[in-house]
C-alpha cells in the first residue's frame, strides 16, 4: 500500500519571477476609474506582487453572513490579467462594527482594565473564542472563493500580529493563561518552584488562583511576568495557527505567512519561535526619521529577519517610499534614500520589496503616509523613484535565491530580552539591545556582515560569535556557544550574560554561572555605574553603565579597570579554548572602545570586510548555490566613493569601474 504524503504548500517563490515588487493594495478606498488607472501605473512601475484585502472585512461582509465580493473578484481578475500575484489577506486585522456591537467581549483589555474600543483597528483579543469563530469563518469563505484563482500566491494571515496591543488582560485571556500554565507545568507545585513563590507569600494552591501580572502595590513575581510574555506571544501564534488550519484544509498548496515587525522596536513576540509556523518569513520595517544612523537600524532589522528566516530569502512586506504619518515629525526620505533602503534589504537577504502602500489614501488616519503613488500623482519625485526602483529590481533577478555570506554571528534571544528587562535588576541602564547594537554598528561600519541568530542556532562556520547581555540562557544554548569556541571560533561574552536560567533563577556559585568555565572568570559582585558616570580603562578607553568585580580563573586580563574600588580588576579577558578562544567583556566601552575591541576580535578571527571601500559604504555579499557572488555596495555619503571589486555591475549593465556615485548603489556580479 502506498501511503499518501501529507501535501505541503508550494514555495511562494515558485510563483514569482525575479525580485518581487509591490505593496499593500487597498482598492476598496477608490472608485472603479482609479482602480483601472492603477493597473496601468502598476505596469509602468513593474509591480509583480501585492497584498490585498488586509482591512476589507467590513466591506466584504457588511452584515453577518452577507457577502459583497464583486469588487474583490474584479480586482483579483484584473491583477491576474496583468500578471500580478497576490498575497491575499484573511481580512481579520480589523473586525467590522456589527461584530463588535454583537460581541463586545472580543475587545482587548489592558492591564488597568481599560477596554480598547473600535473605530481604529486590531480591536480583538486573540484568545476570544467568539472572535476566532468569526475570523475562521471569513477566512474560510475567502479561501473557498479564491482557492483556484490564478493570482493567489500566498495567504497574508491577519496583519502585524501584536501591533498596537500585545498583552491581553481580559477574562478569556486569564482563562487561556491558566490553561497554558497548566500545560506548561502539569501541576501547581511545578509552577510554584519555577516562579519561586516561597518569596513574599506568593504560593499558589491551584491554577484557578492565578491572575495575569496586572497592577499591584510593588514589583510583580518575575516568573509570572516572564510566563505572561511567553503566553501572549504564544496566544497570538495560536490564533494564527487556527486561521492557517482552515487555509491548509481549503488550499493545501498555498503557503501562509504573516508580516512580522522585527526591529529594535519590537520586543513582545518571540519571532524565532513563530518562524516554525510560517511558510516564508515576511517583515515590515520603518525607518525612524530622527535617527541620523537610520541605515544601521535598518541593517539590524534585516539581519535579524534573516536570522529568523534561518538564512533563507525573505519578503520585505512593508516599508515606506517616503514619510510615515505616525512619528512625531514625519520627514520625507531624502532623494535616493528609498532605493538605498530597498536594496539594503535585498543585500541582506530580501527577495521581495514591498511598501505600505500602493496608492496614498485621501481619507483616514494614514492619508499623510507616503505610498508608491503619491497624492501628487505621476509628476513627483516619489513616483519617478518608484519606477526606477522597479527597473532596478528587474535587473537584480540573478540575485534571487542567493544567500548572504557571513562569518560573524551575534546571538539574539527574545526570552533573554524579556528576562533581562523585568524590573528589579542591578541597573536600569542595562538595556538588552544597547551593547548588542553597538557591536552590530561597529561591524556595519567595517563592512563586515553579521548574522543575528538564536542561541540554539548551528554556529559551525562562524569565526566570530558575539554574546551580548544574554542574561538568561539554557544549559544547551550555553554548551552550544562553548562548543563554537572549542571548534575554533573567537567567542566574546559580555557582562550580564549567563546569569540566570530560563526560570529567571540565578545560577549560583559566582557569575556568570552559565559561562564561568568557558570564560575562565568568576564575578563576585556587580558595580553598575551611576547615571552619567564614566570609567577610564587601562588602555585609555572609556566606558559606562557597568563594572564588576572580576576574578581570573584561567583567563588572562587584556585590559583592567583603573578606578577605586576596582583598580587593577580585569575589564576584558581572554582564555584560549580548544581551537578558539573565549573573551569576556565586563563593561560597556564607548564607541571608540567598542571599535577597538571589534578590531582585536576581527584580527584574531581573521574576518575581514566584504571588500575594501571608502568609509560610509555599506557592504554585503550574497552567494548563489552555484557559487556566483554578488557584492552590494551602498554609498550613504553625499560624495562618490571607491570600492575595490570587479565584475559586471547589474544595475547599469556595465563593467564596474570602482566607483559608487554619491548616495548610489552598485551590485557587482563578481568574477
Ligand atoms: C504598519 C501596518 C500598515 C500601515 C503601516 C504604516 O504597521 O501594517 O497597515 O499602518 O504600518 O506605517
Amino acid at each position: 500500500m502506498i501511503l499518501q504524503e501529507t501535501s505541503s504548500p508550494a514555495s511562494v517563490w515558485n510563483n514569482i519571477e525575479g525580485i518581487a515588487y509591490g505593496g499593500d493594495y487597498n482598492p476598496e478606498q477608490w472608485p472603479a476609474s482609479v482602480r483601472l488607472e492603477d493597473l496601468e501605473l502598476m505596469q509602468e512601475a513593474g509591480v509583480s506582487f501585492l497584498s490585498v484585502g488586509i482591512f476589507s472585512w467590513a466591506l466584504l461582509e457588511p452584515a453577518e453572513g452577507t457577502y459583497h465580493f464583486a469588487w474583490l473578484d474584479e480586482v483579483m481578475d484584473n491583477l491576474a490579467g496583468i500578471g500580478v500575484k497576490v498575497a491575499l489577506a484573511t481580512a481579520t486585522a480589523a473586525p467590522p462594527a456589527w461584530l463588535v456591537r454583537k460581541h463586545p467581549e472580543i475587545l482587548p483589555v489592558t492591564a488597568d482594565g481599560t477596554v480598547l474600543g473600535p473605530g481604529s483597528r486590531r480591536h480583538y483579543t486573540p484568545s476570544s473564542a467568539v472572535y476566532r469563530r468569526y475570523a475562521t469563518g471569513i477566512t474560510r469563505v475567502l479561501a473557498e472563493r479564491y482557492k483556484d484563482h490564478p493570482a493567489l500566491a500566498l495567504w497574508h494571515v491577519d496583519n502585524e500580529l501584536g501591533c498596537h496591543v500585545s498583552e491581553f488582560y481580559g477574562e478569556e485571556d486569564t482563562a487561556a493563561f491558566r490553561a497554558w500554565l497548566e500545560r506548561r507545568y502539569g501541576n501547581i507545585e511545578a509552577l510554584n518552584a519555577a516562579w519561586g513563590t516561597a518569596f513574599w507569600s506568593q504560593h499558589y494552591g491551584s491554577f484557578e488562583e492565578i491572575l495575569p501580572p496586572a497592577v499591584a502595590p510593588s514589583t510583580l513575581n518575575p516568573g509570572q511576568q516572564l510566563d505572561f510574555q511567553r503566553f501572549n506571544s504564544w496566544a497570538l501564534m495560536d490564533y494564527y495557527r487556527e486561521l492557517v488550519a482552515v487555509l491548509r484544509e481549503v488550499t493545501p498548496g498555498v503557503p501562509c505567512t504573516t508580516n512580522l515587525m522585527a526591529s529594535s522596536a519590537t520586543k513582545s513576540m518571540d519571532y524565532f519561535d513563530w518562524a516554525k509556523d510560517l511558510d516564508v518569513i515576511a517583515n515590515d520595517h520603518y525607518l525612524v526619521a530622527a535617527d541620523p544612523e537610520r541605515q544601521i537600524e535598518l541593517a539590524f532589522s534585516a539581519d535579524l529577519t534573516r536570522g529568523i528566516a534561518g538564512g533563507d530569502p525573505w519578503i520585505l512586506m512593508e516599508h515606506s517610499t517616503s514619510a510615515v504619518n505616525w512619528q512625531p515629525r514625519n520627514q520625507p526620505k531624502m532623494p535616493g534614500e528609498m532605493l538605498r533602503n530597498s536594496l539594503a534589504h535585498v543585500a541582506r537577504g530580501a527577495d521581495a520589496v514591498m511598501f505600505f502602500q500602493w496608492r496614498q489614501s485621501f481619507a483616514g488616519s494614514e492619508k499623510f503616509h507616503s505610498a508608491m503613488v503619491p497624492h501628487g500623482g505621476r509628476d513627483t519625485r516619489v513616483w519617478r523613484e518608484v519606477v526606477d526602483l522597479g527597473a532596478a529590481l528587474k535587473r537584480l533577478a540573478p540575485v534571487r535565491g542567493s544567500r548572504v555570506e557571513s562569518r560573524v554571528a551575534i546571538v539574539f534571544d527574545y526570552e533573554a530580552w524579556w528576562a533581562s528587562e523585568i524590573d528589579s535588576k542591578p541597573s536600569i541602564d542595562v538595556k538588552y539591545l544597547d551593547l548588542l547594537r553597538a557591536f552590530h554598528r561597529a561591524l556595519f561600519l567595517r563592512g563586515v556582515s553579521v548574522d543575528v541568530v538564536h542561541p540554539s542556532a548551528i554556529l559551525d562556520g562562524y569565526d566570530l560569535v558575539l554574546v551580548c547581555t544574554l542574561y538568561s540562557v539554557t544549559d544547551d544554548a550555553a554548551a552550544n556557544i562553548a562548543a563554537a569556541a572549542a571548534a575554533g571560533a573567537t567567542v566574546l561574552v559580555s557582562y550580564f550574560s549567563g546569569i540566570a536560567d530560563k526560570n529567571d533563577h540565578v545560577r549560583l556559585g559566582g557569575y556568570p554561572g552559565a559561562f564561568r568555565e568557558l570564560l575562565g572568570v568568576r564575578v563576585e559582585e556587580f558595580h553598575p555605574l551611576l547615571a552619567g558616570t564614566q570609567l577610564k580603562l587601562s588602555d585609555g578607553a572609556v566606558s559606562s553603565v557597568w563594572s564588576e568585580h572580576v576574578h581570573l580563573a584561567g583567563a588572562d586580563a587584556v585590559q583592567t579597570f583603573t578606578e577605586y574600588p576596582l583598580e587593577g580588576v580585569p575589564s576584558l579577558t581572554r582564555r584560549p579554548v580548544g581551537a578558539g578562544s573565549a573573551w569576556y567583556l565586563a563593561t560597556f566601552p564607548d564607541r571608540d572602545g567598542i571599535e577597538s575591541v571589534v578590531d582585536r576580535l576581527l584580527e584574531e578571527s581573521g574576518v575581514a570586510a566584504a571588500a575594501a571601500a571608502d568609509p560610509g559604504v555599506e557592504l554585503t555579499r550574497r552567494r548563489s548555490d552555484d557559487g556566483r557572488t554578488f557584492l552590494f555596495a551602498i554609498n550613504h555619503t553625499r560624495s562618490s566613493a571607491t570600492v575595490q571589486a570587479s565584475g559586471a555591475e547589474l544595475l547599469s549593465g556595465q563593467a564596474f569601474d570602482g566607483t559608487v556615485p554619491a548616495g548610489g548603489v552598485v551590485v557587482i556580479a563578481e568574477g
